[in-house]
């Protein structure tokens, strides 16, 4: 019953994985290849060690959870896991096709989530083994730091597979909502909007892209500018976001910004290329335009 799976290493998944071993389940942890889930493992390992410099957590409890990650080669080693976590990449093709692989190893009772950012449940759920067994489970990021999950419901959801899920996150820690299955969930619907503001009043020349975050930063007490924190969650995956919420509404007020468009052309996604709004490269960010 202690065994979960999360499909993907990268940031999310990793971080998934970090905290559901933390809170002491065993985890599988896949991702294309053994190579990139050990990857994701070795990054997870120097979180935990810095937690230990830190004194916020104790060389055994690191070892401990360590050990609880295991590796593997791809899904379909997680037969043994009660609860399989898919945080691939916010593409549908690739998340249908990850359904059906590990669908066919899917036990019975075993409950698949999604990670999705955006991409609708219920619309999910039809590539899924069950879709009574299948909900949308959303992680923000950083994981380990963010107490929030949002929970939301298919239209096929079970009640047993919603309370299996907000089992696991109780034991996280974190707190849980519930969201109906609408474009952009909670979060996302209310964030992403300012975020493609901010671009828009990059792009009208309305201030300079350290004044537009210092205003918002210093102005209404966030940790971080709109235009820091765009870069920090991928300038594409924003974009993605809020093509997702302008098509499902076909509310103009969602349309994308042009500059968000453009640097994402660009290939300019944020810092974890190295470049968004800001240059990533030198010892402190510096505006790129
Ligand atoms: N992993 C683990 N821990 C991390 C971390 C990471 N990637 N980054 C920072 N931390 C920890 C630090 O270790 C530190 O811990 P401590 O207080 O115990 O020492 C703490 O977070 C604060 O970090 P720093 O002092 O280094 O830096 P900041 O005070 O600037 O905080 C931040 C960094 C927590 C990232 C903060 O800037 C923040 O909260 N930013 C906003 C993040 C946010 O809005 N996330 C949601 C994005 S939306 C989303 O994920 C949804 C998706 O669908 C788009």
């Amino acid at each position: 019953m202690d065994s979960i799976g999360v499909i993907g290493a990268g940031q999310m998944g990793a971080g998934i994985a970090q905290v559901s071993a933390q809170a002491g389940y065993r985890v599988l942890l896949s991702d294309m290849s053994q190579a990139r889930a050990a990857a994701g493992k070795a990054g997870i390992a120097k979180q935990l060690d810095r937690l230990v410099t830190k004194e916020k957590l104790t060389a055994d409890a690191r070892d401990a959870a360590l050990a609880l990650i295991e590796p593997v080669e791809s899904v379909a080693e997680m037969a043994p896991a009660f609860l399989v976590i898919e945080a691939a990449t916010e593409r549908e093709e690739i998340k249908r096709a990850i359904f059906g692989e590990v669908g066919k190893v899917l036990s019975a009772d075993a409950v698949l989530a999604s990670n999705t950012s955006s991409i609708p449940i219920t619309r999910l759920a039809q590539a899924a083994p069950d879709a009574a067994r299948f909900v949308g489970v959303h992680f923000f990021n950083p994981v380990p730091v963010m107490g929030l999950i949002e929970l939301i419901r298919g239209l096929a959801t079970s009640d047993a597979t919603v309370a299996t899920v907000e089992a696991y996150a109780t034991r996280l820690g974190k707190h849980v909502v519930r969201a109906n299955d609408a474009p952009g969930f909670i979060v996302n619907r209310v964030l992403m909007p300012m975020l493609n503001e901010a671009c828009f009043a990059l792009g009208e020349g309305v201030a300079t892209v350290r004044d537009i975050d210092l205003a918002c930063q210093l102005g209404l007490n966030h940790p971080m500018g709109p235009l820091t924190l765009a870069d920090f969650i991928g300038l594409d995956t924003c974009l993605e976001i809020i093509r997702v919420l302008f098509e499902g509404t076909g509310d103009p007020k969602f349309r994308p910004a042009p500059v968000l468009v453009k640097y994402v052309e660009a290939g300019w996604f944020g810092r974890k290329v190295g470049r968004g709004f800001y240059d990533y490269n030198g010892p402190e960010p510096v505006p790129t335009r």
